[in-house]
């Protein structure tokens, strides 16, 4: 049985990239500048942001940080977002559980889900304590997750997305406190197949984790309009804490 990890190679692949093509720089640019105003920093602030993808967040939070390093596992994202090639914004290939830099941020991002993948339990935690070690004093650690309530009430349990002329065949279920997506789809003859796995963590699981790596929670936000989190409603769950 192949033990790889999912994220390893689905988030590596072009045809992630293609499925969620709608979570652009548009989208990117409007989150960063309403944080920015929320977050009302000097431009001497540096920042982290891990799990950075392709670097859409990276490049937009350059302009308002003096240094922005972006952080993720997957060699062809990292190679993409070395592209904007830009003085202050530097790319690693790393893996966010072990992370390490021998300098501090004074804010961490963790954007559009990348979160709550990992099979070990202790991992989450695992994460944060490095973000905190990785944050100076009063250092902010931004997290945009998916509202799981509302993920669980309204689970789309298939459905057909046909993209650049690719079909799309998704599937979704809920195990073990998971979320569990399949994706099959044939490009060129060749059938693919892919899992998306991630824990449905709470508003509660986040405090609780939190409260352990020793951050304080500041305020949750319910959406990329900065609106406040509502459990029944909010597509996002957005948890701004602070490094005690
Ligand atoms: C849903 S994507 C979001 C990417 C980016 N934040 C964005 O909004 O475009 C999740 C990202 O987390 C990265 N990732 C997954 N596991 C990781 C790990 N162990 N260490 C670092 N990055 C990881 C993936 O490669 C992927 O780029």
């Amino acid at each position: 049985m192949d033990k790889k990890e999912w994220f390893i190679d689905w988030f590596n692949s072009y045809y992630y990239h293609l499925l969620y093509k709608n979570r652009n720089d548009k989208e990117a640019k409007d989150f960063i500048l309403n944080l920015v105003n929320y977050l009302n920093l000097n431009f001497e602030s540096s920042a982290l942001d891990l799990g950075c993808g392709k670097g859409r967040h990276s490049f937009e939070l350059r302009k308002y940080f003096k240094s922005v390093t972006g952080l993720d596992l997957s060699k062809n994202s990292i190679k993409e977002a070395k592209k904007h090639n830009l003085e202050g914004l530097f790319f690693t290939q790393q893996d966010m559980r072990i992370f390490n830099f021998d300098y501090k941020f004074n804010v961490i991002f963790n954007l559009f889900t990348s979160f709550g993948y990992f099979e070990e339990t202790n991992d989450n935690l695992k994460i944060l304590l490095n973000c905190h070690r990785h944050l100076n004093k009063k250092g902010i650690l931004l997290i945009d997750f998916f509202n799981a309530q509302k993920v669980i009430q309204n689970l789309v349990k298939q459905e057909v997305k046909k993209i650049d002329g690719i079909e799309f065949n998704i599937k979704r279920k809920i195990n073990h406190n998971k979320i569990i997506k399949t994706i099959a789809f044939k490009d060129k003859n060749k059938n693919y197949y892919f899992q998306e796995k991630v824990q449905l963590l709470t508003q509660e699981n986040f405090k609780s984790l939190l409260n352990k790596a020793n951050f304080k929670l500041i305020k949750s936000f319910g959406s990329y309009h900065l609106t406040d989190f509502n459990i029944n409603q909010s597509d996002r769950l957005i948890l701004l804490a602070e490094k005690k």
